[in-house]
């Protein structure tokens, strides 16, 4: 854990406007600066950095709060990633609390990991770029097959000499220790102890972690021999969990998420010719199936992803079932084929960027329609593979969380299977139902009604309510939490204090509202009046949400909404009374009356005598505080 002292440090240090400034091109206006948001596609500028208060808002995505809640929402750093890089910036040190031995070592261990992949990798690179040998065979090839100078920099292309221990010699000679090399598998061990090459005589493709550190190796030979495997691949390790890495992805991350789609290939070639051609939101899973950890990392920068496909036939078939975990992640999945013999390398480069685009654009597919359309040519016209394919192809419908687009998908099937919906939707309630029933833990997608089916309009509306209610209370405890209170009868007290008492017995629905308020409550506790900076730096993205969103209308919006509300900000400092009562009480009446719906609700379920007198007891009960609450606000308060 990184410890309060740094953190402190590095608040103190950060310049959100800096920060920002280094992903967002910045303009100042009034006392703000604004820009074009980087978390959604506009024209006029919506983007907002208030330096006083240290905060963000973008009023396109919603999205606001402070330099490192920004750094998480834009590069999906983790908290300590974020505060790392703010550090590495403003070139402090960070303290770590160390957990325990063990954890410390691990750190260690993998940190020479990762140290020994990065000296690999210039190794590589050097004796490509620096050495006969590499010039001739490895850069030659490399060159043969398109790739320009830039593009071998750009990933660090290397080649791995043809002899037993250019390599690993070289490294112990340099210090590096063999445990590592051998873990890493750059090396192998002898049984007599000596270590040679693991990858003589390949062509290297380093692969980055996230952050863009080198810690595994793709090496390809340059034989055509059968009995030679064509690529030799880093073992798994501490450091390389085959799983959850991407090839790419360090690369292609920006425009994924500026081009909110994410393509899909199999190989590191289809990869380098994709990104060179200047696709650069394309990442490889690297020969193997794709995991849910794979799917997960995309869907942290886009919810859109597309599939290119060399076009084998057989392949392809083979890849439809994983293609399911996809859709169960949420996420879009369009599919591109690529004529035979063609993968996206060949293709890109025998056709050009913009061929290469046009093809794409013309002939992707949405997932499930391209799944029905293959399967569909399979069956031809024998009636027991086409139930087949019914059933099959509603599973994957199935595994759609979105309950509408499902539903979209049914239409469309129907008409290319030419199959009525009806008997489409049923199956697929059917197997959402069973679905759900199998994994009560997990929370379940509705099942599709049968029929259209509009909102519950009235529930949607109270739900959204009491939040607002729940939220105004957050923004008064942020603005008006550490002001005396100025009305009749209480002397020396603040407004936050007073809020919280008189708030304790009130259940908060919204988990960040009620996470706040109870954050507060313990401060005070703590004999601290909380300020609104602390929770702006509060390590939970909610907290920092929900402050930022309360703070942010008030200080940050344009000029003239400014105006527009500072008529209503100056009415609600003239009354505070009625303003905090206001919310107390209207959050309190709402509560209420929901506890008075429940009651009636049991009413009508309730069997015995006895338990209609207790409920009806309860019931009058709760009538009469809400008279009392609503003949409050009616007197004390005007509203
Ligand atoms: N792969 C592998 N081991 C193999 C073959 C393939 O690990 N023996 C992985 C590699 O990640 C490779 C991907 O599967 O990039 C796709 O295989 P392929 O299409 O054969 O490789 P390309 O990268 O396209 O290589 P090339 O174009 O040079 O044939
Ligand atoms: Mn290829």
């Amino acid at each position: 854990m990184i410890t309060k002292p740094t953190i402190d440090r590095i608040m103190e240090a950060t310049d959100i406007v800096e920060v920002i400034g280094e992903f967002v091109q910045l303009k100042k206006r009034g006392a703000n600066y604004v820009g074009l948001s980087p978390f959604a596609n506009e024209r006029t500028p919506s983007f907002t950095v208030s330096p006083a208060k240290g905060i963000f808002k973008d009023f396109s995505s919603g999205k606001g709060g402070s330099a490192v809640t920004f750094l998480m929402e834009l590069e999906k750093f983790t908290y300590p990633e974020a505060l790392k890089w703010l550090a590495k910036k403003y070139g402090i040190e960070v303290e770590e609390t160390v957990e325990n031995k063990e954890d410390r070592e691990e750190d260690n261990r993998r940190e020479s990991l990762m140290i020994v992949s990065g000296y690999a990798a210039k190794f590589f690179h050097e004796s490509l770029l620096d050495t006969e040998e590499g010039q001739n065979i490895g850069l030659s090839y490399f060159k043969e097959r398109g790739f320009t100078n830039e593009t071998i920099r750009k990933f660090e292309l290397g080649y791995s000499p043809d002899q037993w221990e250019a390599f690993s010699a070289q490294a112990v000679k340099e210090g590096y220790q063999e445990e590592f090399l051998v873990e890493s598998g750059l090396s192998v061990k002898r049984d007599n102890g000596s270590l040679y090459d693991r990858y003589r005589g390949r062509v290297m493709f380093p692969i980055h972690s996230f952050t863009g550190r080198v810690i595994a190796f793709g090496g390809r030979t340059l034989k055509t021999d059968k009995n030679v495997p064509k690529y030799v691949n880093s073992p798994e390790s501490e450091i390389y969990h085959k799983s959850n890495i991407l090839y790419g992805l360090y690369f292609a991350k920006k425009a994924i998420r500026e081009q909110d789609n994410c393509y899909l290939v199999e190989g590191y070639a289809d990869v380098l010719s994709v990104h060179q051609a200047g696709i650069e939101n394309v990442v490889a899973s690297s020969g193997t199936s794709l995991t849910v950890e794979q799917v997960k990392l995309i869907s942290r920068f886009t919810k859109n992803i597309t599939i290119l496909y060399d076009g084998d036939a057989a392949g392809i078939k083979a890849s439809l079932r994983g293609l399911d975990l996809i859709l169960e992640e949420g996420l879009n999945v369009k599919v591109v084929l690529f004529p035979d013999g063609h993968d996206p390398d060949s293709y890109v480069r025998k056709m050009g960027t913009a061929a290469f685009k046009k093809h794409i654009d013309e002939k992707k597919k949405d997932f499930i329609l391209f799944k029905t359309d293959i399967l569909l040519k399979e069956a031809g016209n024998d009636p027991i593979k086409k139930a087949d394919i019914i059933r099959d192809v509603v599973e994957s419908i199935a595994k759609i969380p979105d309950s509408i687009k499902a539903s979209v998908f049914i239409k469309e099937c129907s008409h290319i299977m030419q199959i009525d919906e009806r008997a489409l939707l049923s199956e697929l309630n059917k197997m959402r139902l069973a679905k759900a029933k199998k994994g009560e833990q997990q929370q379940q997608p509705r099942p599709v009604p049968d029929e259209p089916q509009f909102f519950d309009e009235p529930q949607e509306k109270k739900i959204k309510e009491s939040d607002t209610q729940e939220k105004e209370i957050v923004r008064l405890l942020l603005l008006y939490g550490n002001r005396m209170i100025d009305w009749d009868g209480i002397a020396n007290t603040y407004i936050g204090p007073f809020m919280i008492a008189e708030l304790s017995d009130v259940e908060f629905d919204q988990p960040a509202c009620k996470q706040f308020v109870d954050i507060y409550r313990e401060e005070l506790e703590k004999g601290v009046l909380p300020e609104e900076q602390q929770f702006i730096h509060y390590p939970d993205k909610e907290i920092v949400d929900l402050v930022v969103t309360s703070i942010a209308t008030k200080y940050m919006l344009s000029e003239n909404w400014y105006e527009m509300h500072k008529i209503l900000v100056t009415d609600e400092t003239a009354n505070m009374k009625a303003t905090i009562l206001g919310a107390i009480f209207h959050l309190k009446k709402h509560k209420v009356a929901k506890i008075l719906e429940n009651l009636r609700g049991e009413l009508q379920k309730a069997t015995s005598d006895a338990d209609q007198d207790i409920l009806l007891n309860q019931y009058m009960h709760m009538k009469k505080v809400e008279k009392h609450i609503s003949d409050y606000l009616g007197s004390v308060i005007l509203k």
